[in-house]
């Protein structure tokens, strides 16, 4: 086979990296395509030094716009790639603006496209991820999901389960295959963290920080938990431009640092007290690493970390965050246990049902299997 791989911004590069590898090792032709949503060194290249993952083969360089322009640069470049390459199938990942681009320009084009990480739901359709995931799911010819929820979304949407594999979690091989080495750099020494002493906090999504009023509500509250136990608190460039542009001074207490690279934040995740965060690819990892974690938004798109993992949907109120803090300072936490095919093996399975499906498109007819 020859598979596209399409990676765009930070969340995808940790879930298509064990991929393209086990491509590359069952004899396949994988080649990588990055749309350049994220661009900057810490924001995407140190992650492919630190994945092992070759430089894209392709970059589109599309850069930061609005959803519609990001969207429709992404979709223009790439229809070239796919005219070029012709490719048996490619691969997307996630939920983010390339992933929908993408997968758009290929069905159109009549290539078969499967999606990692398919059925996820928050059910919050002001999310632009939600959006993203609905129709990436929609039109996508094979759908590799993460978790039995997810199978039963899709099932809902009406989607014929003959598309839908289950493959488990690929960002959990990427974090099996790195965790000792990331732990062993020292990263918590370097920023004078104690091993379980210290809160760590990402905040990025546009709900929380583009609301200059709930922002300053969100940091007041993690300033206060600054109080009792250091944050660490790596800052997305959006969220670094939301605060710089409040009227109030900056957070106080909050150890302000730039965005980390995956072995750093990785690190530091595995040994924190608790995790406090906005993400969803966060709330999946905290779980597969056993750490607390309080989600500061009202709905997940991952609820098998709250139901069998360490996650708790805690809001954005303050009162409320600081309480489950408190809480977790006191007694520890939610221990949880990691969800099935959580395994490090996804990347594998994923090769297994891409070969399954797509092993035998454009072989030479009558010839041995
Ligand atoms: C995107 C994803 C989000 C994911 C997040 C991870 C969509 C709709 N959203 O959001 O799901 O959780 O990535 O980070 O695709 N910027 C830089 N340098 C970069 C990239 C971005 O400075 O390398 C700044 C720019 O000011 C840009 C802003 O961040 O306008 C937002 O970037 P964008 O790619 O639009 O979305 P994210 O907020 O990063």
């Amino acid at each position: 086979m020859k598979v596209l791989c399409v990676v765009g911004a930070r969340p995808n590069f940790m879930k298509v990296a064990p991929v393209h590898a086990a491509l590359t090792v069952a004899g396949h032709e994988s080649i990588l395509v990055h749309t350049g949503q994220h661009y900057d060194e810490l924001m995407s290249e140190v992650f492919f030094r630190e994945l092992g993952m070759p430089a894209p083969q392709v970059n589109l360089g599309v850069g930061s716009a609005s959803h519609a322009i990001q969207t429709a640069r992404i979709m223009e470049a790439f229809e070239g790639v796919l005219l070029a390459e012709q490719p048996t199938g490619i691969l997307v990942a996630g939920d983010v603006n390339s992933t929908i681009a993408c997968a758009l320009v290929a069905v159109k084009l009549g290539i078969p496209t499967a999606h990692l990480e398919a059925g996820l739901r928050s059910f919050d359709r002001t999310m632009p991820e939600e959006i993203n995931r609905v129709l990436t799911d929609a039109i996508s010819d094979i759908l590799l999901t993460p978790s039995a929820d997810a199978d039963q979304n899709l099932c809902r949407e009406g989607i014929d389960p003959a598309r839908v594999v289950r493959v488990g979690n690929a960002m959990i091989d990427s974090l099996r295959a790195h965790l000792a080495h990331a732990r062993s750099r020292g990263v918590r020494e370097q920023f004078d963290l104690a091993h379980r002493d210290y809160a760590l906090l990402t905040l990025h999504r546009p709900s929380n920080v583009d609301d200059p009023a709930l922002l300053a509500e969100l940091l007041l509250a993690v300033s206060e938990v600054s109080h009792r136990i250091p944050v660490a608190f790596p800052v997305h460039p959006r969220t670094r431009a939301r605060i710089a542009a409040l009227p109030a001074s900056g957070p106080t207490g909050l150890r302000m640092l730039e965005p980390l690279g995956y072995l750093d934040f990785l690190a530091l995740q595995a040994d924190a007290k608790l995790v406090l965060t906005d993400s969803g690819g966060i709330q999946e990892e905290t779980t597969a690493l056993g750490v607390p974690c309080l989600t500061l938004r009202t709905s997940t798109e991952r609820p098998i970390t709250v139901t069998e993992g360490t996650n708790t949907i805690v809001g954005v109120d303050r009162t409320r965050i600081i309480a489950n803090v408190q809480e977790i300072l006191r007694t520890g936490g939610k221990v949880g246990r990691v969800p099935a095919l959580w395994d490090g093996a996804a990347a594998p399975r994923v090769v297994a049902a891409l070969q399954a499906r797509w092993g035998s498109v454009g072989a030479t007819p009558g010839a041995e299997p």
